[in-house]
């Protein structure tokens, strides 16, 4: 079986920031993939723009070097390597002075092709740089503008910061990031809610006992602890990546799945969350080292730090269709699996007709897995086979893709080759529109206001546990578990 391919129009990739971190590790070798697999054109450009004195073909070398570490050998055609290197140029360019932007600009005059500005650069440098991206003359009207998160650092500096972008661009050239959604599972959420017609009627708070969403990994914070001390789990991963799954499962089906319409469903839900009580609903965590391990704050490089690398939150909605059905999101660094998953755990039978020896009915689970093993699992209570009476056991109904696909020889593709592909066809469903992120850090404010006047400091976990004591609780209290972290 081979997948579809839809070739895109030829463009102009500026990547500010193409030195660094993010553009080796994923955006390039994205592109590349995408190159390989005969959806990007060979006739379109890329062109990093950073400080360093590196020439086009000292960024060539170095893009060859991260193609060598992060794409798998069976993709790196020597004759697809050397077509991709050679549609790489490099601009050096100070995104703080003026220097290099008349550079830039010539680089791009005569092209015809379609233009987008890929800023993987620190979030103060958004607003000069499209400053200057103006006034240099590298705008058109059909320009993209590519950023990602940090989105500000709390609900005023995000409206800051969207103002500061609404200003030069219109939010239809504006592509906020979100990786999470690029990923195969999280659409293929979408397709499982609106292309079935079974899970709708049931998809409600009649029916649902609770959703759990968790984001566990096992690194911690060591050669990002300089960023990750500022933020922490609840702005570095749930004003973002979980509030927008939990939108996904939440949201009411949009009329169309056309950028506005899925954008408003996702706005909706997080205007209906209900604002936090008190801190019963909020447990924060910080990883202790075991083994010799460091602790976070060695790990972060920041003695005496009170910041989070734990979060477990309840979130109830207050619509129709989930009122009294709890959502329980939990993230967390050095937690004892990476596993990313969505369960949506539904009521009990009303009432059994088995005897007690058969042993218990237990809920349906709808398992969504993001990673590891990409797929949906339904649990399911059956006869175990077999004489003797009616005995019943789980099984899950397994619909795991990623092996299906890889056994059909295909790959699924990175979170950022949709994205960065999306870019250019110039489609917004899955990225954040402005409003929603203001949205999400109105609810995020005062979790994290509360953390900081709170006389004590994060819960303290160990390393490779499942979080803090508290969050367990967070559940037990309400007569739930949390689902085992197994990868
Ligand atoms: C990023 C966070 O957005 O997502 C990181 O800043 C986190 O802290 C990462 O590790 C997780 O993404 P993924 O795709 O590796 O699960």
């Amino acid at each position: 079986m081979v997948a579809r391919v839809i070739p895109v129009v030829p463009f102009d990739l500026v990547v500010f920031g193409g030195t660094g971190d993010l553009a080796q590790r994923k955006l390039l070798p994205a592109l590349f993939r995408r190159m390989v697999d005969g959806q990007a054109l060979p006739d379109s450009r890329i062109i990093a723009a950073a400080r360093r004195d590196l020439g086009a073909d000292g960024f060539r070398r170095r893009v060859e070097a991260a193609l060598r570490v992060h794409v798998g050998p069976e993709q790196l055609d020597p004759d697809r390597l050397a077509e991709f290197l050679c549609a790489l140029d490099y601009v050096r360019l100070d995104a703080a002075d003026e220097d290099g932007w008349a550079a830039l600009f010539h680089r791009l005059k005569d092209s015809e092709r379609m233009r987008v500005f890929y800023l993987s650069v620190a979030p103060q440098l958004f607003a000069p740089i499209s400053e200057r991206l103006a006034t240099s003359g590298c705008l058109t009207p059909d320009t993209r503008l590519v950023v990602e998160k940090p989105l500000g650092h709390d609900f005023a500096s995000a409206r800051k910061l969207n103002r500061q972008l609404a200003t030069i661009f219109d939010e239809r050239q504006i592509y906020r990031i979100d990786h999470f959604l690029g990923k195969e599972t999280v659409q293929n959420l979408m397709a499982l809610r609106f292309a079935n017609a079974l899970f709708e009627p049931i998809w409600n708070a009649r029916h649902v006992d609770h959703v759990q969403i968790t984001v566990a990994e096992r690194v911690g914070v060591r050669g990002r602890g300089a960023y990750y001390d500022q933020n922490g789990a609840v702005r570095d991963m749930m004003q973002n990546h979980l509030l927008q799954l939990l939108c996904l499962i939440a949201m009411e089906p949009p009329a169309h799945f056309e950028p506005d319409a899925v954008r408003d469903e996702k706005l909706k839900v997080l205007r209906s969350l209900k604002p936090l009580d008190g801190p019963g609903d909020v447990v924060l965590g910080q990883y202790r080292g075991i083994n010799g391990e460091p602790d976070y704050v060695e790990d972060a490089g920041s003695p005496g730090s009170r910041t989070e690398s734990f979060a477990a939150i309840k979130v109830e909605i207050a619509n129709w269709r989930w009122n009294g059905t709890p959502f329980y999101l939990r993230t967390g660094k050095r937690l004892q699996a990476r596993v990313s998953e969505i369960a949506v755990v539904f009521k009990d039978a009303p009432h059994s007709i088995f005897p007690a020896s058969a042993g218990g009915t237990n809920p349906n689970v709808l398992a969504i897995r993001l990673q590891p093993d990409e797929g949906i699992t339904l649990r399911l209570t059956i006869k175990e086979p077999g004489p003797g009476g009616m005995r019943l056991c789980q099984v899950p109904l397994d619909m795991t893709f990623a092996k299906t696909l890889g056994a059909q020889g295909l790959r699924i593709p990175g979170a950022y080759e949709r994205l960065v592909m999306d870019v250019i066809r110039g489609d917004q469903t899955l990225f954040m529109r402005n409003d929603e992120v203001e949205a999400a850090w109105r609810w995020i404010d005062p979790i994290i206001a509360a953390a900081d006047t709170a006389p004590e400091g994060p819960r303290s976990y160990d390393s490779y546990s499942s979080g803090p004591e508290e969050a367990l609780m967070l559940m037990h209290r309400d007569g739930r578990r949390w689902r085992a972290l197994a990868a």
